[in-house]
């Protein structure tokens, strides 16, 4: 009868250990028994970029890599993008059930109803230079909205968890749309509690002389399924950050910010930003075999291909191709989409990216789709941080209330010199 143990004989001491597997992991603090002395720390495993550590138990986000499936709380990405509202997702990935009709009411009311910033706010956004990146305003703004609410220190409180959640959530496009007013020298447009969560973010963003803005229905669905494929997707860079810095109970202004800027660099949210740059930069389609070609010798990535988790088609990029139809036909294609083809095409063929498993992320599309919208590629990373302040949230409160959770703190294998003693500076060399 096979026993759900792992055994172990460490060949250094010939000792055998039995340690329990659970969910098909071992414990890495059972490592800690084997010793080859007395004052033997204990084994440890190695692992940089955690390629092969699971920081925690989740319910929130299931992804199977291999097959490119995503689900939130159990329900398929597919269905909620199809049938679903970003609003309505973001409350299931919260709180673990689709709400009902009373339920997503009130939710709405709330998150509407916090969507306004203090009025200091707008000065602290004046004080940047008029080039800044808004994800670097984004960032700094959010980080600064703990400053004002100073009750969100109360994080074991769950009625003041429930308060910062709805302000984090209606404040982060407001937040965004004065950081991209800011860039444009325009004024802020205020929150109009009539429009939808996109639909106000439009309003806010494009806004000029009209009393009343009416958001364009395409762009605010289309903007509505792309914050629903964006708002969680379980133990990324970003959230890894989000638990982490909420690990030490800082509040939770804090650690979003420390999330979001996680999430502007190249290598994660940063990407879609990125894949622009790069379609520009190959500028036409005939050009594209030689960029491939650069890349497959080591010159620069492909942005927008490859994930650490998806070995295949990441689902989400299939339902973005879609959105971008959509998008295409009010706004006019894309010219640069004829270059993501065509860069698509040609990689899913090669080998290079075959044999690696490279396929096209979120972020391939995506930025195009932002792009046709009429937003500026330094937006994009701030666009992604909107609706992922809701998945951000959800694993920050399960990592507080989850009683096997600690302060983050890794342990590292010392590699430096040995004991050696202070040498006076006319000694040095
Ligand atoms: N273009 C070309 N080659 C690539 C790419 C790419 N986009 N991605 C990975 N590779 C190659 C690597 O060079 C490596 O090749 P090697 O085995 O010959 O050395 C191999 O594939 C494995 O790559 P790793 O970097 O080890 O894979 P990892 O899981 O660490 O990286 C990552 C994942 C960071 C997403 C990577 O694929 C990448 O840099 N992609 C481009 C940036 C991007 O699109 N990021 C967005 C990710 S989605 C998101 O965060 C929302």
């Amino acid at each position: 009868m096979p026993s759900d143990t792992l055994t172990i004989i460490d060949n250094r001491t010939g000792k055998k250990y039995e340690i329990p597997v659970h969910d098909g992991a071992i414990n890495a603090s059972d490592l800690r028994q084997i010793r080859v002395s007395e004052d033997d720390f204990g084994l440890v495993s190695y692992d940089p970029g955690f390629m092969n550590t699971a920081s925690c138990q989740s319910k929130i986000t299931y992804i199977d890599g291999d097959k490119g499936i995503l689900r939130y709380r159990g329900y398929p990405i597919e269905q909620l993008a199809e049938k679903g509202t970003y609003l309505e997702t973001a409350y299931l990935i919260l709180y673990g059930e689709l709400p009902t009709k009373s339920q997503l009411d009130e939710w709405t009311y709330n998150v509407t109803h916090h969507s306004i910033l203090h009025e200091n706010i707008k000065k602290f956004i004046d004080g940047f230079h008029h080039d800044a990146h808004p994800m670097g305003m984004l960032v700094s703004a959010v980080g600064a909205l703990s400053t004002f609410y100073t009750d969100a220190k109360n994080i074991f409180d769950p009625e003041s968890r429930k308060k910062q959640t709805c302000r984090l959530i209606g404040k982060m496009p407001t937040l965004a749309a004065f950081a991209y007013r800011h860039s444009t020298g325009m004024p802020y447009a205020y929150p109009d509690n009539d429009l939808s969560y996109t639909g106000n973010f439009l309003n806010m963003l494009f806004k000029m002389t009209e009393l009343k803005y009416q958001p364009h229905p395409v762009l605010e669905k289309a903007l509505d399924v792309l914050f629903i494929l964006h708002a969680d997707h379980e133990q990324n860079c970003s959230t890894n950050a989000m638990r982490g810095v909420g690990s030490s109970h800082a509040d939770p202004y804090s650690a979003v910010a420390a999330a979001a800027a996680a999430l502007y660099g190249p290598l994660h949210g940063g990407a879609n930003e990125a894949v622009l740059k790069m379609l520009m930069e190959v500028g036409s389609k005939d050009r594209v075999p030689e960029f491939i070609k650069k890349v497959k010798g080591g010159q620069g990535r492909l942005m927008g291909f490859g994930h650490r988790v998806y070995k295949n088609y990441d689902p989400r990029a299939r339902i973005i191709k879609q959105v971008a139809d959509m998008v295409f036909e009010v706004k006019g294609r894309n010219p640069l989409l004829d270059i993501a083809l065509e860069l698509e095409r040609i990689a899913l063929e090669d080998d290079y990216f075959i044999k690696r498993k490279l396929y096209p992320n979120v972020d391939f599309y995506s930025g195009l789709i932002y792009q046709s919208i009429g937003l500026p590629m330094d937006m994009f990373p701030v666009l992604f941080a909107i609706p992922r302040t809701s998945g951000w949230i959800s694993q920050w409160e399960e990592m507080l209330i989850d009683p096997d959770q600690k302060i983050a703190r890794p342990r590292q294998i010392y590699k430096g010199a040995d004991k050696r003693d202070y040498v006076p500076m006319d000694k040095r060399r």
